[in-house]
């Protein structure tokens, strides 16, 4: 894993860097995308890179990681809503190639073929991350499968109540979601993650200099032979 430490800005200004390389090299990419906070300050970037004409997204096809059950796409919290907000509705993507996974349909088959949809795409050139306090990637809380494939998840108290700032109560926050599996993650040609702040510093050290365990999911990525860590200082204080 290379492991990058810089400001939050400078975080987001060299992640865009690495979009900007894929799609010069390769304009009709698949992009695994996160919701969060964590990749505003990159999608900024984005946004401010397409509208200076240095990167377009004409040709990509998007794959969200996650979605929240019960939330329709209008829902102000749902994350389709959230893409089309902060991404989706500020450069030049084909909205018809951009893809959530549906928090309405959260049938086994429709899970599956959000898998099977990735792999006919070409599978994902690179797949953004955050991660959750609990080591969560995409909604993958501890001790989900290592071998998991698109499926729907109850989230942990700890989930509801981080993504609770969001809502107007915690009986609001969505007690489910559909999400990319650790397995279709770990498909992805490329990965980056993205942790920022003093809150993210201990699970950041677990994930990277911890055990490869299904405890803390993050640690797979210990495993795959393609990962960028970018951190702040004080998400990287620990290590
Ligand atoms: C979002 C996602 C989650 C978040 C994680 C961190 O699509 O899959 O894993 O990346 O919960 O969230 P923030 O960035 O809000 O700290």
């Amino acid at each position: 894993m290379k492991v990058i430490i810089d400001t939050p800005e400078q975080v987001a200004v060299l992640a865009a860097q690495r979009y900007v390389r894929l799609l010069s090299q390769k304009p009709d990419a698949v992009l695994g995308l996160a919701t969060g906070s964590t990749p505003l300050g990159l999608y900024a970037q984005l946004v401010r890179l397409n509208q200076a004409g240095a990167i377009s997204f004409r040709q990509v096809t998007s794959y969200n990681l996650d979605e929240y059950v019960g939330l329709d796409g209008t829902h102000d919290q749902s994350y389709r809503y959230f893409m089309n907000h902060n991404l989706f509705d500020l450069v030049d993507i084909d909205k018809a190639r951009t893809f959530v996974p549906s928090g309405l349909d959260t049938s086994q088959e429709t899970a599956a073929a959000y898998d099977k949809a990735i792999q006919a795409a070409g599978g994902i050139d690179i797949q953004l991350l955050g991660i959750g306090n609990n080591g969560h990637i995409g909604f993958n809380e501890p001790n989900t499968p290592f071998g998991s494939t698109t499926h729907m998840v109850e989230l942990t108290a700890s989930t509801r109540e981080a993504n609770c700032r969001f809502f107007h109560s915690l009986d609001e926050v969505p007690t489910h979601a559909v999400t990319m599996g650790i397995k279709t993650v770990m498909q992805a040609k490329s990965i980056i993650l993205i942790a920022l702040g003093q809150a993210k510093a201990e699970i950041v050290k677990k994930t990277i200099q911890g055990p490869v365990t299904e405890l803390v999911p993050a640690s797979v990525l210990q495993l795959h032979p393609d990962v960028e860590i970018y951190l702040d200082p004080a998400a990287a204080s620990l290590l």
